[in-house]
């Protein structure tokens, strides 16, 4: 390999990330050990077991030229980090290897195809970066950029579409053809998802403009991705510059999930339903794949943009992904739940049911930081619904995070203020969900992390915390009165 950008990080990794203490890693969720990562990125079945790769910066904890480093897992859980595969070193890359996807080739090769950022400046000063598409092929370790590249460039845009933000490819094979979809800035300043096709993955051609923004819900359009599901047909993307729309879209970097049907002749998707993907404060860039069994797998980044400046300085890392989740559609809405692999590593079962809860409550054997919990709840007074039920989880003397549930108008809270970051940043999250008669909340706890799943998988919600772990209280409290059952697990992974 005569590539010093990389050699450079893969000695830097040795060095360091392999030595990273694993006490101050969450257990099951990825990081880069050591450095900076953002968005997944080919997230894709090779030889039997599940690559990710992630956006990255090895020498510090905060966004720098772009690598892609590198981890796979056979379960979701466990991940092997692996030498960082990408480095930005080429005149059509040297500024970044941004986002993209990765897909198993029949001649047993990976090919990773990712986003070229080269950075030009203009006469008034500024920089623009200009984007193109590229290839890089490989045996599931080492990828070689191919001589073609940029495979896809200004020339490949439609009329208007901007070379500046043109990025993000996600690869796949469908009707015994290749598709990626990239994400555009096209004239009138928004975003829109342009879809190519190729017989044989290197070269592409422009095939229809899928979807668009039309200013409406938000500006460029990051981090597509495009997939049946269900019977139906789902486009995730990230928007940035979004505004905040009740409490479905937060502004700023949001999230988007549009389902609709596919119109395969004018290879056009047709919408039915629009929502956020995610109610936390840290979720952006999904990315999906299918497993052999057929499940729809998704991961994202679990951090914000606007928070992403908001570190504990103890920590060498910065960022991490999601529990990977399948993925459903139910009544015309996306459903999401952790992948059942988890399931195998809940030990130390205690469960409970019919508990009334007025004032505050902690239920012995009930604590926790490594954990799988789902609280059934229902109202305690038949002829009087509660104000509010409340948890709180993380918990000591000075901190908690809380979840409270407020029937009055449906909505679910949840408040990090307390959580361990020295940083004034957003801290809760307001979101609805439906009225039932009974409310299921399930949540999981990591090191440094709560993603919570309402209603098996109707609304899922993630949040970074750094509370020490010391902290594992859990208590529960109702404005009212409210009847639990609450099943625990611990989580050896
Ligand atoms: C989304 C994003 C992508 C881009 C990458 C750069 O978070 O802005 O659009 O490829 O991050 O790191």
């Amino acid at each position: 390999m005569n590539n010093y950008t990389l050699r450079r990080a893969r000695a830097f990794e040795e060095k360091y990330r392999d030595r990273a203490d694993p006490g101050l890693q969450p257990r099951f969720h990825v990081t880069a050990g050591v450095g900076w990562i953002n968005d997944p990125n080919g997230f894709s079945i090779y030889q039997g077991e599940y690559h990710l790769f992630y956006q990255y910066y090895p020498y510090d904890v905060k966004w720098g030229p772009m690598h892609w480093g590198h981890v796979k897992t056979r379960d979701f859980l466990h991940w092997e980090r692996l030498p960082c595969a990408l480095a930005p070193e080429q005149p059509y890359d040297k500024d970044g290897c941004f986002s993209g996807g990765a897909i198993a080739l029949p001649d047993g090769r990976h090919l990773l195809m990712y986003t070229g950022v080269r950075n030009v400046r203009r006469s008034n000063g500024l920089v623009d970066n200009y984007q193109t598409q590229c290839i890089a092929i490989g045996d599931g370790l080492n990828y070689e950029k191919i001589e073609a590249n940029p495979v896809l460039d200004e020339k490949d845009l439609p009329a208007g579409g901007s070379p500046i933000d043109f990025r993000d490819p996600k690869v796949w094979f469908e009707d015994g053809k290749y598709w990626c979809v990239v994400g555009n800035r096209p004239a009138d300043g928004s975003g829109s998802i342009l879809l190519y096709e190729s017989e044989d993955a290197l070269h592409w051609q422009f095939a229809s403009v899928l979807a668009s923004c039309h200013n409406q819900f938000g500006k460029m359009w990051e981090c597509p991705d495009f997939f049946e599901l269900d019977g139906k047909h789902v486009l995730l993307t990230s928007p940035q510059d979004m505004d905040s729309m009740g409490l479905e879209f937060h502004p700023g970097n949001s999230t988007l999930c549009i389902i609709g049907d596919y119109d395969r002749e004018r290879k056009h998707l047709l919408r039915d339903n629009l929502q956020a993907i995610d109610y936390g404060t840290d979720f952006y860039a999904t990315q999906t794949l299918e497993t052999p069994d057929g499940r729809r797998i998704m991961i994202a980044w679990m951090q914000s943009w606007e928070s992403s400046g908001a570190k504990v300085k103890e920590l060498p890392f910065f960022g991490q992904m999601t529990l990977p989740r399948e993925l459903h559609i139910r009544d015309g809405r996306l459903v999401q739940n952790p992948v059942r692999e988890l399931e195998a590593f809940r030990t130390a079962k205690v469960k409970y049911q019919n508990v009334m809860i007025s004032d505050e409550t902690n239920l012995q054997g009930i604590f926790g930081r490594f954990l799988d919990m789902t609280i059934t709840v229902r109202p305690g007074n038949k002829n009087k619904m509660y104000r509010y039920f409340k948890l709180n989880v993380a918990k000591d003397g000075e901190r908690a995070t809380m979840i409270r549930h407020k029937p009055e108008n449906n909505t679910i809270r949840v408040d990090r203020s307390r959580s361990g970051f020295p940083h004034d940043i957003v801290n809760s999250r307001d979101f609805p969900v439906a009225a039932y008669d009974e409310l299921k909340l399930r949540i999981i706890l990591d090191r440094y992390s709560l993603e919570l799943f309402v209603n098996d998988g109707e609304q899922a919600a993630s949040f970074v915390l750094y509370t020490p772990v010391s902290a594992d209280s859990i208590s529960f409290s109702c404005d009212g009165a409210a009847i639990i059952d609450v099943e625990k697990y611990d989580l050896e992974v």
